[in-house]
C-alpha cells in the first residue's frame, strides 16, 4: 500500500486542476477526522479522501468513466480493496455498503459546501466561519444549489449528528487552511 507522499505525487501527476487538488486535500483532512470520531482506520480513510477524484481531469466530466478510471489506476498500484471500492461507490458505480463508502459519500459534498460558505465571508477565511452560519446556508436552497444537503446529512446513518460532523470538518479544514488557500 502506498504511503501518503507517494499518493500525493500520484494525484498531482494526474490532476492538474487547482481547485480539485484543494478538494482532495480538504477531503483527506475531513476523512481523517471522521475516521477518528468513528474509531476507524484514520490512514486508510485519509488516503481514500486524498485520491478519490484523481481521475477527474482524465475523464473530463464523463460520469460514466469517473470513478472507474480512477479505481483502475488505484487497483494497479496496489491500493487497498476497500479504498478502491469506495472510489467506485462515490461515483455511483455500486451501492454504498461499508462505513468507508458511506463516510466518503458524506464528506465529498461537505468540503465544497464549506468552501462556498467561506468564500462568501468578508474575510474569506475559515477561521471565522461559524457553525451557525453554515447551518443557515444549509437551509438556503439557492446557495450552492448543486450541493445535495441530504448527502451531507447522510452522515447521520453512521451515528454522527450533522452539526457535529460539520464542526469536525470545519476544524479539520482549518488545520490545513494554508494549503487550500482559505
Ligand atoms: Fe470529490
Amino acid at each position: 500500500m502506498s504511503n501518503r507522499d507517494d499518493a500525493w505525487e500520484f494525484v498531482t501527476s494526474r490532476l492538474k486542476t487547482e481547485h480539485l487538488r484543494s478538494h482532495l486535500l480538504a477531503s483527506e483532512a475531513c476523512m481523517r477526522a471522521l475516521a477518528a470520531r468513528l474509531g476507524e482506520d484514520e490512514d486508510v480513510w485519509a488516503l481514500t479522501g486524498l485520491v478519490h477524484d484523481v481521475d477527474l481531469d482524465e475523464v473530463d466530466g464523463d460520469p460514466g468513466r469517473h470513478g472507474e478510471v480512477g479505481a483502475g489506476w488505484l487497483e494497479e498500484r496496489g491500493y487497498p480493496a476497500e479504498l478502491v471500492r469506495a472510489v467506485r461507490v462515490h461515483a455511483g458505480h455500486a451501492g454504498p455498503e461499508t462505513t468507508l463508502d458511506k463516510g466518503l459519500i458524506a464528506v465529498d459534498p461537505t468540503t465544497g459546501f464549506l468552501v462556498a460558505c467561506t468564500l462568501v465571508r468578508p474575510d474569506r477565511s475559515l477561521q471565522s466561519l461559524k457553525l451557525k452560519s453554515v447551518k443557515k446556508r444549509m437551509k438556503e436552497k439557492r446557495f450552492a444549489a448543486n450541493v445535495d444537503r441530504d448527502q451531507i446529512r447522510s452522515v447521520e446513518a453512521l451515528g454522527v449528528p450533522t452539526e457535529e460532523f460539520l464542526t469536525l470538518c470545519i476544524e479539520a479544514m482549518r488545520g490545513i487552511h494554508e494549503s487550500i488557500g482559505l
